[in-house]
This record gives structure tokens, sequence and C-alpha cells, in this order.
């Protein structure tokens, strides 16, 4: 069965996939495509959540700002130092530093510590926190971040400015192709199964994944969070994000797609099927131990009561059992490397 991806009409098709052996075919595929352009590698991102203040209200998400039975929290830049640290030791080639849209920190304060950070590791460094002007993302990346990851979450403009109330699509897709422009390799990605989302919908996060050549996608289930207004929303299943996933691997090529958290979280076994039909990266979480249960963006998070090493050695046995290897390099674009 040759597998069709061009059109919208055609990834529909495929995201709709009922049969298991269609399925099967669909996953062999992707994990094919993977194979080719990205290897048998897989890459692990350190991910340390600094902050979890936002000034942002997104309808689906544990860290929005009207929610006040949360306890916030900041690290210092010792105690985030002191977790990259952690993160070298265990061997880790990248750090991703990511909080909620938290304007306490300035432009400098962020560049500060990534200074801080490439003098003394030789790391690549992802930031991932938020929304900023042009001016902030340019002086971030001369200090020496490399990466920067920003989700469009949904390309159905009337869902994501209904679940992002005050923030626009227009916005948020002017501030990837300014992440671009600035030289950083750039993360976008999307929930699956929101409330309200078609599969058309879908279809179309993977298409604009394509068109903005997106060098990183993280895709997850919506997960609905008790003290958020998707309280009784139903979440989004694993059979599906596996498929987005699989379609996006096809359809993009030569990305880093992580098997994210959200999905290891709705399914025990998410890690390995996403690294077997597409995936390969993955984020452990560095966070301190005792700032991880505020930080549950989505009820459930695994790892909460686990310690860095404890996820350490839980990822690389992971990858060694489905017979795939745990990268030593930083595992930077691929899209860099094909023009080199
Ligand atoms: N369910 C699943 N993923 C969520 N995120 C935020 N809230 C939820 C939720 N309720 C994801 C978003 C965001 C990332 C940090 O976490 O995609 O970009």
């Amino acid at each position: 069965m040759p597998i069709k991806t061009e059109t919208s009409a055609d990834i529909v098709k495929l995201l709709a996939l009922t049969d298991e052996r269609a399925i099967g075919v669909l996953f062999a595929y992707a994990d094919a495509v993977r194979k080719k352009e990205a290897g048998d590698e897989v890459h692990l991102r350190a991910i340390i959540e600094f902050s979890n203040y936002c000034v942002n209200d997104c309808l689906y998400c544990g860290l929005r700002k009207s929610r006040k039975n949360l306890h916030r929290y900041r690290m210092t830049d010792e105690e985030i130092l002191a977790a990259v640290r952690k993160a070298d030791e265990l061997g880790y080639k990248t750090v991703v530093l990511q909080s909620g849209d938290d304007l306490f920190y300035s432009a400098d304060d962020i560049s500060c510590l990534v200074g801080k950070i490439k003098n003394q590791f030789d790391m690549a460094v992802t930031l991932s926190c938020g929304e900023r002007s042009f001016e902030e993302y340019k002086e971030m990346r001369a200090a020496g971040a490399d990466r920067y990851l920003l989700k469009h979450e949904t390309a159905n403009k009337k869902l994501y400015e209904k679940l992002h109330p005050g923030q626009s699509f227009e916005m948020r897709l002017k501030i990837l192709g300014w992440l671009k422009e600035l030289g950083f390799q750039t993360g976008s990605g999307s929930m699956v199964g929101l409330p309200g989302q078609t599969l058309e919908d879908i279809a179309e996060d993977i298409l604009l994944f394509k068109k903005m050549d997106i060098d990183m996608i993280g895709i997850g289930p919506f997960i609905p969070h008790g003290d958020t207004p998707l309280a009784g929303s139903s979440a989004g299943t694993a059979d599906m994000v596996l498929k987005t996933l699989a379609i996006t691997r096809i359809v993009t090529r030569n990305t880093h797609l992580p098997a994210t958290t959200a999905l290891e979280t709705i399914d025990p076994l998410g890690g390995q099927k996403a690294l077997e039909c597409g995936a390969n990266v993955i984020m452990p979480n560095l966070t301190p131990q005792k700032y991880r249960e505020d930080y549950q963006i989505y009820p459930g998070k695994i790892c909460v009561f686990e310690t860095a090493d404890d996820c350490a050695s839980c990822v690389r046995g992971m990858v060694k059992s489905i017979g795939r290897t745990v990268s030593s390099g930083r595992g930077d674009s691929l899209k860099i490397k094909k023009t080199q």
C-alpha cells in the first residue's frame, strides 16, 4: 500500500486509520524514514524547569496565572547551574531551560545565565521560556543560546485564540520566523486531542511544521488538568499521538522528534512506542526533585518522585532495550548537517 501524505485529505485518511495492520504499515514506514534520516542514535536533552510563574492564562495549562492553589517557585542561578553541572556529569550534551512565560527574568538575566553555562560546559543550550520581543531573542542568541522551543500548539487560529486568551496565532508564527532568522535551531510542537480539535486541524499542524521547516517538533496528548477551565474535557489518546508522530516523521523527514513526557504520562510504554514509529529524542527531567511537583503542567506527570539519576538510568535502559543507542553528541539540527 503506498502511503500518501501530500495533502491535508491524505493525512486525514491516515489519522483516521483504525485497522491495526494498516497502522502497523504506517509505523513501519515512519520507522524506516527515521532510520534513514536520523539514524539509530537517540538524543537526550536534559530539561530543567526553572520557574513555574506565568503571565499567561492558557485554558489547558496547570501553570496558568489564574490558578491560585499552586506553589510558585523560581530557581536561583546557583541552583540552575548546579542542575546543569549534574546534567553534564550524567553525560547529557544539551540542556533545555524551560519556564512559564515569566517576565521576572529580563533578557539580560537569561543571557547572563546562558553565557555562564556556555563558559563552563561544552553543551548545547535550548531555551523554552515563551514569547519575547525580537530584541530580547537577539540578545539571548548573541549570548550563545543554540536553540529555542516555542510550540504553535494548534494550527487552528480560532482554537488557538480560544485556548490562549490575549495571545494571537499570527504573533506565534511571527516569533517562530524571528527565531529562525536569528539562527536558533527552532522547535515547535502541538497537542493532540484538544477539545474541539478535528483531524483536519491535526493535518494542518503537520503541514505547518513542514512549511515552516521546523528543526524539532514535540507532539503530545492534551491531558485535562483538574484546576483549569478544561477540567471536564477528555484527553487525547496515545494512538492518535503515535499516528500524528509517524505522519510527521514521513512528511518532515529530517527533523528531531521527541517522545514527549505527556505521551509517557498517558501510556507507560509510550516512550518506546514513539521511538519505534518516528521519534529519535527523549527529554529526561533534571529539575531538582523538590520543584517537580510544582511543575505539573498536566496531572499525573511522570518522574515527579524520581531524581536526575533515576531518570538517567531509566532512559538509557529503555533505549538499549529496543536495540537503539544513546548519542554521545549534541544532536544538532539534522538540517544543518545536510547543508555542510
Ligand atoms: N496537556 C498536555 N500538554 C500540555 N501542555 C501544557 N498544558 C498541557 C496539558 N494540559 C504542553 C504544551 C506546552 C508544553 C510545555 O506543555 O504543549 O507547550
